[in-house]
Formats: C-alpha cells, sequence, structure tokens
C-alpha cells in the first residue's frame, strides 16, 4: 500500500461485530457511513459503502443493515444487486460483474482495522 497516501484506522472492537453481522463507519463526520465492515464465518471484509449501479449511492436500507435475512449475502436496497461477501462480486441484480470497492482489514490484537485513504473521505457535496 505504498504510495497510496492512507493509513491503518481504527474501527471498533472484534467484540463489538458478531459473526454475521455488519457496521458501517462514517469516518469523515458527514452523517453517512463511507465504509463498512462484514464479520463472516470467513473473517472480516471491508468495503466501500458505495454501489457500483449507481456510484455514491449507499448501500443498507437503514443503519447497519448490509445484508439478506441469510446474512451471507450483502445486499443492496437500491435495487437489490447482491454482493458475495468474500470479495465484493456482484451476481444477481443489476450490476452483475461489479465489484464493490474493497478495503484492507487488518486485526490489531481485538481492534478491527481498516486501510483508508485521504481520497476516500473527500465527499462530492462537501
Ligand atoms: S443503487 Fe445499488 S442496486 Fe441500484
Amino acid at each position: 500500500m505504498e504510495g497510496d497516501a492512507g493509513t491503518w484506522t481504527f474501527v471498533c472492537h472484534l467484540g463489538d461485530l458478531e459473526i454475521g453481522r455488519t457496521r458501517g463507519f462514517d469516518l469523515a463526520g458527514k452523517g453517512q457511513d463511507q465504509v463498512f465492515v462484514v464479520r463472516a464465518d470467513s473473517g472480516l471484509h471491508a468495503y466501500v459503502n458505495s454501489c457500483p449501479h449507481w456510484p455514491t449511492s449507499p448501500l443498507p436500507w437503514r443503519k447497519d443493515e448490509y445484508l439478506d435475512a441469510t446474512r451471507s449475502v450483502i445486499v443492496c436496497h437500491g435495487h437489490g444487486a447482491r454482493f458475495r461477501i468474500s470479495d465484493g462480486l456482484c451476481f444477481a441484480g443489476p450490476c452483475v460483474g461489479a465489484r464493490l470497492t474493497a478495503l484492507p482489514v487488518k486485526l490489531d490484537g481485538e481492534r478491527i482495522c481498516i486501510w483508508v485513504t485521504g481520497s476516500l473521505l473527500k465527499q462530492p457535496d462537501s
């Protein structure tokens, strides 16, 4: 990640995110979550909260609700695009073949940290 002008950013503790759950984070303090983290059986996955079908459109239908009822698929509330948790690939809906923008994620002890760049935090309307 050299040259990304980014930084590892703490978002929450592992104990604050159960397996099968997601959390969004408003790292820019703009009133809308820019990123979200999924804790799945396969581990932690982080993505930008922007649907590839309609870039900058947020995915969840309400705060922290990024998964479908089975809690095995990421869903966009806009038009129902469905994405694999493991790599963000859209496999159903209006943007099949597109991907969510993945972010590096790591555990620092019990702390979940994601790699955030300055460009990610810029808001189009700010
Ligand atoms: S905005 Fe996400 S499916 Fe259309």
